[in-house]
């Protein structure tokens, strides 16, 4: 089976693009990192893409007057390159409704707390203040929403006594590396199936290689 590509949206430090560039050196994820995208041109997570061989764009905001503009810019990036599955990887901008419509349900985000808990920006002291005891991160559909679509994995740690909200965020972060490749795998694999706002995880194909 001839293998998806995807495109990652990244604005900053990129650990979880490196857990997806790891996890297909690894062999694990079974895609084609065709391109790394940033709305910051000093995201280190365009390094960590050129340093994989894999093709880095910074798309300036401040070169488009709308948001629209912006958007469009990217769908034509996208759409040039034929990409199959978009992951957003600590992207920070919100993507408006045509960038979703023109990808249904090929979008993902990965989230740092136990959706729909806690869901915008900082999300693990979110989780921290209010004093939950069990914490973790989402991976999710895309939907015109912030943080509100169907969810397709997620993965628990515990809140400890004397966490900061760095410790837990490291902590949560270790699952964001685990889970990210692997719900793109089964997207890529075909195995999400959305009901509602349910995702149901359908089994493997046979010989899938
Ligand atoms: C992660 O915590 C992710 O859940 C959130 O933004 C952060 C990005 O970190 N959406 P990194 O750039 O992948 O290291």
């Amino acid at each position: 089976m001839e293998k998806k590509a995807l495109a990652v949206l990244a604005s900053g430090r990129g650990t979880n693009l490196q857990a997806i560039l790891d996890a297909v050196a690894a062999g694990q994820l079974r895609v084609d990192v065709r391109v790394v995208i940033s709305d910051r041109g000093d995201a280190p997570a365009l390094d960590r893409a050129r340093q994989a061989g894999v093709e880095a764009i910074f798309v300036n905001p401040r070169q488009y007057s709308t948001r629209r503009d912006f958007d469009r810019a990217l769908i034509a990036i996208l759409q040039e390159r034929k990409i199959d599955i978009i992951a957003l990887a600590g992207y920070m901008r919100i993507l408006g409704p045509e960038f979703v419509r023109t990808f249904p349900r090929r979008i993902v985000n990965i989230h740092p707390a136990l959706l729909p808990a806690f869901p915008g920006l900082e999300a693990q002291t979110q989780a921290w203040r209010y004093g939950v005891k069990i914490a973790g991160c989402t991976v999710h559909f895309v939907d015109e929403g912030v943080d509100t679509g169907p969810i397709i994995l997620q993965a628990a740690v515990p809140v400890l006594d004397d966490d900061t909200p760095e410790t837990l965020a490291a902590r949560i972060l270790v699952e964001e590396h685990r889970i990210f490749p692997q719900a793109i795998q089964l997207l890529a694999e075909n195995r999400l199936q959305i009901e509602g706002r349910r995702v149901r995880i359908l089994p493997a194909a046979p010989d899938q290689d």
